[in-house]
């Protein structure tokens, strides 16, 4: 079976051909950063707009790389929820409209459902039942997942995501959007044990999590310390940390009540080189193992999409001709496969 994935939930219009014999035939993705770069964060009619021009264009050089035709494609699956809703509905209508001029099958995706799966894209593939730590710009939670379509949410973030706390506290040191990556790359400079950043919601049982605090102390800090290049790379290194930890002790703690031993790491905050670090060093520690997607299959991407798509289709799971956004959509709400 060979699917075409699409995804268009936030800024990233990304699309990829997956082949089930031979894994992954091509994946392309066009990212709209400059677009929203001006605005300091994404703006969703924008965001939209891009995606109808850029959607038509990738699809057909996806399907070139790939070195198919419409003809090849078996199934379609788009990203039909969280996220812009008229983002979503820009993948959702393009994806529903080849599926019936091609007359092929077509499903649509969970997002996160894709970043969880994104893992298997690999080729250390980690099997189930694991942890899932999903950590990117508008989610942080932590799923018990059984196999495919079988996830218990064991907690969540009660205010801002891991993503959305590392943006808003890179804006605030003046670093420009996307705020992750520049955050980490200036705490790479800081030095250790400068400032102690408090560990949210880690004194307390339950696994569920909150950053919204970090960023407030960061802003504190910030406004009380001298405004040179190494404080605010010491500030950002401290930020750093105490999201690490925090994240390490919720995963350590969420293990322990699963009676797990493989951890996923998956989202865009997981290309994060310290959150990689701690977590295997963690799992070294505990005699399990850490599974987690190549760089670029962090952040969004259609390979994920046309991979757990696949996953769904096999199992029969094809959609009517309504097109359907959900921007809201609970990941456990989803069917088993
Ligand atoms: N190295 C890094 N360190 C920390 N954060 C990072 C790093 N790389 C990316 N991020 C963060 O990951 C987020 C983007 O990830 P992703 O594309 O998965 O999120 P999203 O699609 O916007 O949100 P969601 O998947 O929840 O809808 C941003 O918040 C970005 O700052
Ligand atoms: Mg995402």
């Amino acid at each position: 079976m060979r699917v075409i994935g699409i995804e268009t939930s936030c800024d990233e219009t990304g699309i990829a051909v997956y082949d089930d014999e031979k894994g992954l035939l091509s994946h392309t993705l066009y990212s709209q950063v400059k677009l929203h770069a001006d605005y300091g964060g994404v703006v969703p009619e924008l965001a939209s707009r891009d995606h109808v021009r850029k959607i038509v264009p990738l699809i057909k050089q996806a399907l070139a790389d790939a070195n198919c035709t419409q003809d090849d494609i078996d199934g379609i699956a788009y990203t039909k929820g969280p996220g812009l809703v008229g983002a979503l509905l820009v993948g959702a209508c393009v994806g529903r409209a080849l599926a019936f001029a091609w007359g092929k099958p077509a499903v649509g995706v969970h997002h996160m459902e894709g970043h969880l799966l994104a893992p298997m894209l690999e080729v250390n593939v980690p099997e189930f039942p694991f942890l899932a730590l999903l950590v990117s710009g508008g989610h942080s939670m932590m799923v018990a997942v059984e196999g495919i379509g079988r996830y218990q949410v064991l907690g969540e973030s009660v205010d801002d995501a891991a993503g959305e706390a590392f943006d808003k506290t890179a804006k605030l040191m003046g670093l420009d959007y996307p705020g992750g990556p520049r955050l980490a790359k200036l705490a790479a400079q800081g030095l250790p044990n400068c400032y102690r950043f408090p560990r949210p919601m880690t004194d307390r049982p339950g696994l569920d999590f909150s950053f919204s605090g970090l960023k407030t102390f960061a802003a504190n800090t910030i406004a009380a310390e001298p405004d040179d290049e190494q404080t605010r790379a010491n500030i950002a290194r401290a930020f750093e940390e105490a999201v690490v930890d925090t994240l390490a002790i919720k995963c350590k703690r969420a293990l322990k009540q699963t009676g797990y031993n493989r951890l996923v790491i998956a989202g865009g905050v997981s290309a994060n080189s310290r959150l990689r670090a701690s977590l295997a060093q963690m799992m070294q520690d505990l005699g399990g193992q850490v599974y987690y997607p190549r760089g670029e299959f962090c952040t969004d991407n259609g390979a994920m999409i046309a991979y757990a798509g696949m996953q769904r289709l096999k199992a029969g799971q094809i959609e009517d001709l309504a097109v359907k956004g959900m921007p809201r959509w609970p990941l456990d709400s989803l069917p088993p496969v």
